[in-house]
């Protein structure tokens, strides 16, 4: 998985803003940093990709650079999926283990599991994740481990990330193309989960957003296991052709803006502070309220918070959490875009940057790269649970066993 030699491990984040690269080594004592590249994103609309050569050639740039500071080759990686055509679902399925109790055998969660995985998914959708949430013998529920208990019947509640097999292949075939196999696929918001959520936050229940440039992934764990996953069509990039359009600037000029002085709540901007705005073409340049920038930028500000609202009320998990909202990924990094997410959801909210791995660059500890190092965890993980020796690694070994894609 994501694999160069033995002990290298490296991620492809194509973002629709950014493409980026991580190496990390397992040494001794955990995950080290051992080298990054990034390209600015080409052939990516609405966090998928649209034209394959563009978006493996920034694949390239980026790889080329990141051998460059590791000083090793990349020849495998894992590489993550997000945007629009995601989705997840929750399935439950199970088997009678005979007219009178007896154990539950390691054969009998499999079984149970490929039941409540052989929910119809149309031809054109590929699974990305089977994650289960809990287990139930007989009339117990909230089983995280039914190996070994005794019972008449045993069922699994699931839930399944699938994505449009089309958009899937086009991250595998630009890894491809760019010269590196891709060996696995995670789902963007799960790998930056990896990244920023505390243990208690999973357990107490809490939403994690990553706001991209294309679009915001989402993903909601509760008592532990994930309850929901979604995708809302609204990133970053929205907000810049507000400004854009707004202010009348060219593209590239609203994207400065945003960031300088950009605030999702107008309130919080002083009346009377002025801003200049490079006119489109020839035309001059204006002074304009910096309160105008913002009563551009909230409106947008909470149609994508309106829009978690409803997806979360759609996985029936808006009531789940005790722990309250995350937000991540560079779109996250607008002033006042926590106001707006806890007013319009009504639980806390607080901005993560990823947890910081040994030897990491400072510039890499930013919001932005939460999904390229979750998926960097997320596959170290795999691969030392696949190591720890037979006896007591069954649960683990399940776990990536279920949480594999097959997108090959
Ligand atoms: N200081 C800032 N204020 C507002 N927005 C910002 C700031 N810094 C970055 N952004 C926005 O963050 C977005 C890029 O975030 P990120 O790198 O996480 O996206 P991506 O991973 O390339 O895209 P996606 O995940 O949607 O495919 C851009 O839209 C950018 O304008
Ligand atoms: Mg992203």
């Amino acid at each position: 998985m994501g694999t160069n030699g033995h002990n290298l491990i490296t991620v492809i984040d194509i973002g629709s803003a950014k493409t980026a690269v991580i190496l990390g080594e397992v040494a001794e004592g955990g995950l080290k940093y051992r080298g990054h590249g990034t390209a600015e994103s080409r052939g990516t609309r609405k966090g998928a990709i649209v034209d394959l050569e563009k978006a493996a050639a920034a694949v390239h740039h980026a790889v080329e650079r990141a051998e460059l500071v590791s000083g090793a080759t990349i020849a495998n990686a894992i590489v993550t999926v997000g945007g629009t055509l995601v989705r997840g679902v929750n399935s439950r399925g199970g088997l009678t283990l005979g007219s009178r109790p007896r154990d539950v055998t390691r054969d009998d969660v499999r079984q149970a599991i490929e039941r409540a995985r052989s929910v119809a998914i149309p031809a054109d959708r590929e699974m990305l994740h089977l994650l289960p949430q809990e287990y139930i013998v007989d009339q117990q529920g909230a089983i995280r481990d039914p190996l070994g208990m005794t019972g008449a019947k045993l069922e699994v509640n699931l839930h399944i990330v699938t994505a449009s097999s089309s958009q899937s292949q086009s991250v595998v075939t630009a890894a491809n193309k760019a010269g590196v196999s891709a060996d696995d696929t995670v789902f963007e918001a799960l790998a930056a989960a990896e990244a920023t959520l505390r243990p208690d936050e999973r357990e107490l229940g809490v939403c994690l957003i990553d706001i991209g440039a294309g679009s915001s992934e989402l993903i909601v764990y509760f008592e532990g296991s994930v309850a929901h996953t979604g995708v809302v069509p609204i990133g970053g990039d929205h907000f810049t052709n507000d400004v854009a359009v707004g202010l009348r600037t060219p593209l590239s000029e609203a994207e400065k803006i945003k960031k300088n002085f950009g605030h999702a709540v107008v309130t919080q901007v002083p009346e009377g502070r002025e801003i200049e705005v490079p006119g489109v073409g020839d035309r001059a340049s204006r002074l304009m309220p910096q309160r105008l920038l913002a009563e551009i930028l909230e409106p947008r500000a909470s149609e994508l918070f309106e829009y978690v609202s409803d997806n979360l009320r759609s996985g029936g998990v808006q009531d789940a959490l005790g722990a309250g909202i995350v937000l991540t990924g560079g779109g996250s990094r607008l002033p006042g875009l926590l106001t707006v997410a806890e007013a319009l959801l009504n639980v806390p909210a607080r901005l993560a940057s990823p947890t910081p791995l040994s030897k990491l660059p400072a510039s890499l500890a930013e919001p932005e790269y939460a999904t390229a190092l979750g998926a960097l965890h997320y596959a170290y993980r795999a691969r030392v649970a696949r190591r720890v020796p037979e006896e007591n690694s069954f649960r683990a070994r399940m776990r990536t066993l279920l949480e594999r894609v097959s997108v090959l």
